[in-house]
């Protein structure tokens, strides 16, 4: 019978995890082995309900889903964009909530608008690359980071960068703003494209639950 099977559930360490955990309680789905902040334990198991969690880096939680090592996973709309993972992504969340943008100094406004080959320092440079070659048609050079990017503009690597944009306040304490928006972004479930036709049944149930718990929220 499916319910013999374990569904995986793969979750995003760090900002969201505690989101989607409080929004997984609300449905009912819960895992008590999860709150025990001391546990050394990688994988988490609710043998009533049969199901699995594990909490992975942003980047790696559609690579797991991708290859069926996890059924569902939950990440952000910037790691789905840059890794590109065969995965089908089933509903917004809501929370997580921020933007993808094109930010630097004021005076690279001018660069921006001109067209100019200029450089442009991101952790997301799949994402950067999509934006200004094939929306902007606009030949720049893509310089890959990873952290920090807003110390690129400042001591004098990139002109501009493209990174998330939340409150905003990193760019303003470093005299930086927002030029252009590329995209908005939060949390997303995704699920494996063979998952979703095995146990089409109980991962419609899910998605079917948490929109229901969203919509009334
Ligand atoms: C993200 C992002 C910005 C900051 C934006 O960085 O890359 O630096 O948050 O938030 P704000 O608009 O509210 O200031 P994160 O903290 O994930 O660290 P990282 O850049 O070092 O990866």
């Amino acid at each position: 019978m499916a319910e013999d099977r374990y569904l995986t559930f793969a979750l995003t360490k760090g900002r969201l995890a505690d989101k989607t955990l409080s929004l997984l309680e609300q449905v009912g789905i819960t895992c008590e082995e999860m709150k025990d902040k001391n546990s050394r334990k990688l994988v988490f198991v609710n043998e009533e309900l049969k199901l699995k969690f594990f909490l992975a880096k942003g980047p790696d939680v559609p690579t797991y889903v991708e290859y069926g090592a996890a059924d569902i996973g939950v990440t952000g709309k910037d790691i789905l964009l840059e890794e590109g993972r065969r995965v089908y992504e089933v509903l917004d969340l809501g929370f997580g909530k921020c933007r993808m943008c094109v930010c630097g100094p004021e005076s690279a406004r001018e660069l921006l608008q001109h067209h100019e080959r200029i450089r442009v320092a991101s952790k997301y440079p799949v994402i950067a690359k999509d934006y200004f070659y094939n929306k902007k048609h606009q030949t720049v050079d893509i310089i890959k980071l990873n952290g920090s990017v807003e110390l690129g503009p400042i001591v004098g690597l990139p002109d501009v960068i493209v990174d998330i944009v939340e409150t905003g306040s990193t760019l303003r304490e470093n005299g930086l703003g927002v030029l252009e928006e590329i995209c908005e972004l939060s949390a997303r479930v995704i699920v494996n494209q063979v998952s979703m036709q095995m146990e089409s049944e109980r991962i419609r149930e899910i998605i079917l639950r948490l929109r229901k718990q969203l919509e009334e929220a």
